[in-house]
């Protein structure tokens, strides 16, 4: 057994402080998580923990220790064609993204951005995801070999689509072949997850959305993950084509779709119905404030979810969304709620972005809270990583020096990241970054 101790200030959210209160907080400004094989064997005050963990080598680290974050939604093979000028999402889509992912049919295309993408999610403390790859099996093949390299928590499948340009175009057959094959290829290796991908009710016939929902209900261990009441246009174009479906949500629940393993990106615009339903079956959803607001798409309602009780992680969205850091994209889900005259508490927006992520992907019993028996994921962050921040977080307390680093943290506020216990990037890599 391999065993080692790391010494830092600790800061974890496990629980959803909506429910729990300040209970939910657990800071240890001279803390010790101790990691045995990957796992945590304990997380506390040093103080209380050192006899017992005396023979572990310990390691001190400078800066505030977080879990890794989740990004409940992102897309790998757009990551160059992040900041695509000037359309809402149905021309965006045509005009910028689907050319950009024909070129995922070639492997070796797809193995260099897969590649990329892991390391820009880790230099931003992001060590679990759940990733659209495209309608390619060789894009998630590119996807899932180069997080089991890197030891990532990475959650993806075959998008469906057979409804999208003639490019990117699979069959009801075709794309529940593919998607059979790769769930036995990947199923149990590393920390590997699948998710079962139709990629909005647009791009799917009713016979593949049906097949879907077959799909997820042969696998229990699988995710479902699409988008949900991202823009008006789409929401228009859904009505049109599904004029019997009670509204958006009620698509996917026809199908099969809507349940406690189904993840929502977006959800901009729900009504009580649909929320109410969600929070019943237990789906949940990804809040991208960046790419709600990048493209157009309104703001979400926090709020209301939490009125109703739903699950819900944070999302960068990434190529929509503007920014792989999930400080950054709380900085400005923060926002987005005052502009709804709401208030994100510092400490619920961690939880969000770990805890509420990971249980978001019913992951929340691995990752999400360094508590004993969990993953060691975490990350350091540099409260004094500009010296703005330096400024702004001396003689801070931890709630405001946490808001201080959502407001004006990004990958620059990310010291090092940890992966199972072990540092992911390599010294002179992140230096090279920052
Ligand atoms: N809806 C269908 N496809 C996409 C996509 O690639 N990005 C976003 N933001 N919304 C979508
Ligand atoms: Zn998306």
């Amino acid at each position: 057994m391999t065993a080692i101790a790391y010494r830092a200030e600790i800061l974890a959210v496990p629980e959803d402080p909506l429910r729990a209160g300040a209970e939910a907080i657990r800071h240890h400004p001279d803390g010790l998580l101790v990691v045995e094989d990957g796992i945590v064997a304990a997380c506390g005050d040093h103080a209380d923990l050192a006899g017992r963990f005396a023979n572990v080598p310990t390691e001190r680290l400078a800066g505030i220790l977080v879990p890794g974050f989740v990004d409940t939604h992102i897309h790998y093979p757009q990551t160059e064609r992040i900041a695509s000028h000037g359309e809402q999402l149905l021309q965006w889509l045509d005009r910028h993204i689907f050319p950009a992912e024909a070129a995922f049919a070639d492997r070796a295309h797809a193995d260099a951005i897969a590649a990329f993408f892991l390391d820009e999610l880790l230099r931003n403390g992001t060590t679990t995801a759940l990733v659209y790859p495209t309608v390619h099996p060789q894009s998630v093949d590119a996807l899932f070999e180069a997080a089991l390299a890197r030891g990532m928590r990475i959650v993806s499948g075959k998008v469906l689509m057979d409804l999208g340009p003639a490019d990117l175009r699979d069959t009801v057959a075709g794309g529940r072949a593919d998607s059979e094959a790769l769930v036995a290829r990947w199923r149990g290796r590393g920390r590997l997850g699948y998710a079962v991908t139709p990629r909005f009710a647009l791009t799917s016939t009713d016979a593949q959305l049906e097949d879907a929902g077959r799909l997820v209900a042969a696998h229990p261990d699988v995710l479902m993950h699409t988008h949900l009441a991202e823009n008006r246009g789409e929401i228009a174009a859904v009505a049109a084509r599904f004029p019997h479906a009670a509204d958006y949500l009620d698509v996917y629940d026809r199908f099969g779709l809507v349940g406690d393993r189904s993840v929502f990106a977006h959800c901009v615009h729900l009504d009580a119905r649909a929320r109410n339903r969600m929070a019943a079956a237990g789906a949940g959803i990804a809040f991208c404030a960046t790419s709600n607001m990048f493209l157009g798409s309104g703001l979400f309602d926090l709020a209301a979810t939490d009125a109703a009780g739903i699950k819900i992680g944070i999302g960068t969205d990434v190529g929509a969304g503007t920014s792989f850091s999930i400080l950054h994209t709380l900085g400005e889900a923060y926002k987005v709620c005052q502009l709804r005259g709401q208030v994100l508490d510092p400490f619920r927006a961690l939880y969000l972005a770990t805890a509420g992520g990971a249980r978001t992907l019913n992951l929340g019993d691995r990752i999400g809270g360094l508590r004993p028996g969990q993953e060691a994921d975490f990350v350091l962050l540099d409260p004094a990583a500009t010296p703005l921040l330096a400024r702004r977080t001396a003689g801070a307390s931890i709630a405001d020096t946490l808001f201080a680093l959502q407001i004006l943290g990004d990958d620059r506020a990310v010291a090092a990241t940890y992966v199972a216990g072990r540092r992911a990037l390599s010294p002179s890599r992140s230096a090279a970054c920052r």
